[in-house]
């Protein structure tokens, strides 16, 4: 099988506001990125999606855009993003930018604009009624928000300062396109996209993800955008199940490579106050919704495999509970790699990075957690209990400067961190794990070089997946079968050993050397055929 180039990409995620500061005003920059192109060079990435980095209040750490086609001066200039795209490229690595087009910032000179009148070319660029209806914002509070002056209220699915964009609206839809044209002319390889599932919005029913016309935007974008180009494309869906996953990445269909998932993830979340207070994580259920995502109509469709990003706390702590952190990144990598689809790193994975311990609400920066802290305290929860609900499941947690060193903060900065940096920097960081063979990062790149061996690749990419131990509570295995080669794969995910079915197999890769028993977070690959 011909594997095409956006198949075969190993992307690592940078939050640019905590990567790297290399003007010491404690905010991570893109000359600082650019500085680090070589360590995630030789780590094995192959392309970086960067979170947004376009000028912006930053009300929402930059998912609220006041102009799309300028640099943020936090994070410097539009040439530095020039150099930073030819810098990557001369590394044959590719650029994925943050496209948010289902809102922009109130800031944005089209909401400022549309707020001048309803006859203004652009009062139509955002969604207007009215009335308010109950329709909830994902912020918490309702999604309307009322402007006496035009006795009018416009939508916000997020926070009030993040107007949503009116799909509607044909030449708000050209202006998108031009726009996405502008950044792929420069050389950027490609998108992540937005709450992507959220631009069919129908609000006066209720409905905000998959609506009507979501699919006829993604293909026309996809005609205007994407067509006669090699373009990389990732689409954010919270809501998008294994079937509907189809529609969008079915490359008959003609819209994005592929999408995000969540539901391995909020399938934790309570009926009631959602990731504020989860329930114990459960493997087998955790395997229930990979594994049925794995085997559901994989060949018409494609998965982005993930664990982390900047709006999830780490895996490694909400889903390895009494295991080692550094072994445990190990583990989640391995099974991202192994699994059908293309492995997203997100920064400090690498390294096994954990999370910052917030002493106090102060502390805590992110403007979801700061809403909840409210809206929490008004369904009746005590201070206390919410200060524990928020910080340990809020978005700060990964969003916590990097760790390159040992030095103050972990050297992510010369200047005060604008986050807290994590609880162990000192022992957990770049400099400290380079040199070691048994560090997580040494095992990421071993991992990589091994995945993208030509062949294993194409039946990492293209084999059937078929989940083994299903109902077990400590073991994550599965074989993947391609013409007349199989593999199989299995990883502990649990605190104590377990047994090991093909000791004695040919052993292909292992973070643990093979034995009867495989220790906690071990995983082993052997080939079976
Ligand atoms: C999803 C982004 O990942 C998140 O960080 C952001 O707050 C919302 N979309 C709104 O843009």
């Amino acid at each position: 099988m011909n594997i095409k180039k956006w198949q075969k990409q190993i992307v690592y995620q940078i939050y640019p506001r905590s990567f790297k500061d290399s003007n010491g005003d404690g905010i991570g920059d893109l000359k600082g990125i650019i500085s680090k192109l070589d360590y995630i060079k030789d780590l094995g990435a192959t392309a970086i999606w960067i979170s947004p980095c376009f000028a912006s209040p930053m009300k929402d750490g930059g998912y609220d855009i006041s102009d799309y086609r300028s640099i943020d001066p936090i994070f410097g200039t539009n040439a530095d993003m020039d150099e930073l795209l030819l810098e990557a490229k001369k590394r044959d690595i590719g650029i994925i930018l943050d496209l948010v087009v289902n809102h922009t910032s109130d800031q944005h000179v089209w909401f400022q604009e549309a707020l001048k009148g309803k006859d203004n070319h652009y009062h139509d660029y955002y969604v207007w009624r009215k009335k308010a209806n109950t329709l909830g914002s994902v912020f918490g509070g309702n999604a309307w928000e009322y402007v006496p002056a035009l006795d009018e209220y416009y939508l916000h699915l997020f926070a009030k300062e993040q107007p949503d964009l009116n799909w509607e609206n044909p030449k708000l839809r050209e202006d998108i396109y031009e726009m996405m044209n502008y950044w792929l002319d420069k050389g950027v390889y490609g998108f992540r996209m937005d709450v992507i599932e959220n631009l069919g919005k129908q609000p006066d029913l209720l409905i905000t993800t998959n609506g009507e016309h979501l699919h006829e935007y993604l293909q026309e974008m996809h005609q205007k955008v994407y067509e006669g180009r090699e373009a990389f494309s990732v689409g954010e869906c919270w809501g998008a199940d294994d079937h509907t996953r189809i529609l969008y990445t079915d490359p008959d269909r003609k819209e994005l490579n592929m999408v995000f998932q969540f539901s391995f993830f909020a399938q934790f979340w309570s009926q009631k106050n959602g990731k504020w207070n989860p329930s114990p994580f459960d493997l087998i259920k955790l395997k229930e919704v990979l594994f049925h995502k794995q085997i559901t109509e994989t060949k018409r469709s494609w998965n982005a495999n993930f664990w982390d990003n900047h709006d999830l706390p780490r895996a490694t702590i909400s889903f390895c509970k009494g295991m080692d952190r550094k072994e445990a990144s190990k583990m989640l990598f391995a099974i991202s790699c192994f699994e059908q689809g293309t492995p997203f790193i997100y920064q400090g994975d690498e390294i096994g990075m954990g999370h910052p311990l917030f002493l106090k609400e102060e502390e805590i920066v992110d403007v979801e957690a700061r809403n909840n802290l409210t809206c929490l305290r008004d369904q009746g929860f005590s201070k206390e209990d919410v200060f524990k609900m928020v910080s340990l499941n809020c978005r700060d947690n990964a969003r916590t400067p990097f760790s390159w060193d040992s030095t103050k903060d972990g050297g992510f900065s010369t200047g005060t961190p604008w986050l807290k940096a994590p609880a162990d920097y000192q022992t957990c960081n770049v400099e400290a794990e380079k040199n070691d063979e048994t560090s997580v990062l040494s095992f990421f790149k071993k991992l990589i070089a091994f995945r993208q061996k030509e062949d294993i690749l194409p039946l990492v990419l293209f084999g059937d997946f078929i989940p083994l131990a299903e109902d077990s509570p400590s073991s994550f295995s599965f074989l993947r079968v391609y013409k007349d080669q199989e593999i199989g794969f299995i990883a502990n995910f649990s605190p104590s050993p377990i047994t090991n079915p093909w000791e004695g197999k040919e052993l292909l890769f292992g973070s643990v050397p093979e034995d009867r028993y495989i220790p906690s977070c071990g995983v082993l690959i052997y080939r079976l055929k």
